[in-house]
């Protein structure tokens, strides 16, 4: 232990299948979670929100932990993911942004310019209502089911600030990127603050992992990525990395990034679903040696019926079998390789979670 390191004042987990996994360890079982798997499709959820906004009802405590349990109740799953958004931290310090159904985040005013990046505001100090909900989330956990929290990873958040809403191209981020260079490193600079002193609120409040979402990494080329992203993304999971634990690094198309994305230091890469895991685990551990790998089922499989979805789950399975004993990973914890489809029916995702685990 370095004399950097602070172990925060965490619950003591037993056996806990994801965190025994990802710190290498063989786990009682194939853990599994699955991204988005709080929230959209579960009808006990629909019915929560009424009549609350989005971001409203992640300020609000008991209603935050209930959303987060409801698919730990419902699918058996050995983890469950805070119910949250990538732009909690951004409202925390007083941006104005609202999450419109069907789109995402809106932001009122985008950042353009050098101006708007150093009046942007930062987060301070820690988010009370969300680490109130954390609080009544562990009441409810066993001691085998760990309480993932997130953030969003810097570029996906500078996209939403710089486009001002969601975006099929990038094209304004990346003019600032390439026009602008000195704006777009001050922009970073300026996220990571707000990043890490959401996610050190959450530590704080007892989160048993974090994952970085760089969602939108995949739209960038290695070049960009290591240049305009990279020591940003290190920078907050270095802070973290003090708290001894497991940090799960992951965004969607990034097959081509996943040896840079791996520099930045998290013991777990998630990996799309396009990547096969061997492959994954070869280009991850060629960059920074083995890792933990998370992924990585087509979440469009989920709608596919039992004897397709059950030949995917063994494939991937048998994949990360592949990677282990060829040294090149280190362990697997199952997931989707994107997010849970909005139609998706529950009961297929509680199916899925059988398969996996027998
Ligand atoms: O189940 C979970 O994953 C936990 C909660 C969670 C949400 N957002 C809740 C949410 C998490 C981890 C996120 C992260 C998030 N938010 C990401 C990164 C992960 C990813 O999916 O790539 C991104 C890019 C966002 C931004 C965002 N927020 C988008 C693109 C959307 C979808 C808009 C839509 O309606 O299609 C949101 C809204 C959102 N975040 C919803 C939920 C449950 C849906 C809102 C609703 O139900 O009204």
């Amino acid at each position: 232990m370095s004399a950097l390191t602070i172990p925060a004042a965490r619950r003591t987990l037993n056996n806990a299948p994801i965190i025994d996994a990802a710190n290498g360890k063989t786990p009682t079982r194939t853990p599994v979670w699955f991204m988005r798997q709080a929230g959209r499709s579960l009808p006990e959820y629909k019915k929560v929100r009424e009549g609350i906004s989005m971001l409203d009802s992640c300020f609000m405590p008991e209603l935050l932990a209930e959303i987060t349990l409801q698919p730990v109740r419902r699918h058996d799953v050995d983890a469950a993911i805070l119910f949250s958004d990538i732009v909690v931290p951004l409202r925390a310090a007083g941006v104005g942004v609202e999450i419109v159904a069907g789109r995402g985040p809106v932001l009122d005013a985008p950042v353009r310019s050098r101006e708007d990046v150093l009046n942007l505001p930062v987060l301070e100090g820690n988010v009370p209502e969300v680490e109130q909900g954390i609080g009544i989330i562990l009441d409810e956990l066993s001691d085998s089911q760990a309480l993932i929290g997130f953030a969003g990873a810097p570029f996906t958040l500078a996209s939403y600030l710089v486009e001002g809403g969601p975006s099929k191209n990038h094209e304004k981020t990346k003019a600032m990127m390439h026009g602008d260079p000195e704006t777009w490193h001050a922009l970073m600079a300026r996220l990571v603050p707000t990043i890490v002193n959401s996610l050190k609120s959450q530590i704080d409040a007892g989160i048993d992992a974090v994952q970085l979402f760089d969602s939108w990494a995949g739209f960038l080329t290695e070049r960009d990525y290591t240049e305009f992203v990279l020591p940003y993304s290190t920078e907050i999971l270095e802070e973290v990395g003090k708290y001894q634990l497991p940090r799960i690094h992951f965004g969607v198309g990034t097959g081509e990034l996943l040896g840079a994305m791996s520099k930045a230091g998290s013991e777990v890469m998630g990996v799309d679903w396009r990547v096969p895991l061997d492959k994954a685990a070869e280009r991850i551990a060629a960059v920074s040696g083995p890792k933990v790998l998370q992924g990585n089922l087509d979440p469009a499989l989920l709608f596919a019926g039992r004897a397709p979805l059950t030949k995917e789950i063994e494939r991937i399975k048998a994949e990360a079998q592949t990677a282990i004993d060829a040294g090149h990973a280190t362990g697997h914890i199952f997931n989707l390789g994107h997010g849970v489809l909005p139609n998706t029916v529950a009961e297929d995702i509680t199916e899925a979670v059988s398969i996996i685990h027998s």
